[in-house]
């Protein structure tokens, strides 16, 4: 048994992951999954597009946000404000699956916050991560969300600004639209070891 953990052991760490056919180290890894929960967290969240006709309370739309807030960012520059939608006619005219939504957060980028020059863009960065915050915080509370994109197509950039009432300085990054599941898709299975390269040394 001991020497059949070793050789284990040897393949996984010596073998590029392609290589390795990956069924020890996906074993391995599968029995994490069951054990860590932030672990089981991300590998079943999946985009949920139906929501049941039930509102969030004011704590959980809380936590969503804070999970948000807790990303991290270019020198702790949290370039962002988060817009909350709540009202039944602005989530139809958003459309999408925001209109079946009792909720939807826009993620923008605050301009006035973001960094200058070249790592300006790096608000984008910013945002996603805490837009995949939001994401895991709201499947890992039971709840169900999918995440929009707007920005970089301007035409929605506009539409959703528009709507929203933004000031110049915000640009909505995307809308997320969250709720209580209606729907209970299966998470996909992304693993691919063809997308991994291992590089050990200099040469
Ligand atoms: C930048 C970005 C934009 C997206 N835009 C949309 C969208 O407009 N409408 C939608 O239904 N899903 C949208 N999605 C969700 C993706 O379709 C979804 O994440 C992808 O199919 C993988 O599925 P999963 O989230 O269930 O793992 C977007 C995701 C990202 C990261």
């Amino acid at each position: 048994m001991k020497k059949v953990f070793i050789l284990f052991t040897l393949l996984c760490t010596t073998l590029p992951a392609s290589a390795q056919g990956v069924s020890c180290c996906q074993k391995e890894a599968q029995g994490c999954c069951r054990k860590n929960p932030v672990i089981e967290s991300i590998m079943t969240r999946t985009s949920v597009r139906q929501y049941q006709n039930r509102t969030l309370s004011a704590d959980t739309i809380e936590i969503l946000l804070r999970a948000g807030m807790a990303a991290p960012t270019a020198r702790n520059c949290q370039p962002w404000h988060f817009v909350l939608i709540t009202g039944k006619d602005v989530l139809e005219a958003l459309g999408g699956r925001s209109k079946d939504a009792p909720l939807a957060i826009a993620v923008c980028g605050d301009m006035t916050k973001a960094l200058e020059g070249e790592a300006r863009e790096y608000w984008v960065l910013d945002c996603s991560a805490a837009t995949e915050n939001i994401l895991l915080a709201a499947h890992a509370l039971g709840l169900g969300a999918v995440w929009q994109g707007v920005y970089p197509i301007q035409q929605r950039v506009e539409q959703v600004s528009q709507l929203l009432k933004l000031p110049e300085t915000l640009v909505p990054l995307n809308v997320i639209a969250i709720g209580y599941p209606g729907e209970a898709p299966a998470p996909k299975d992304k693993w691919k070891p063809e997308n991994v390269t291992i590089r050990k040394g200099l040469e």
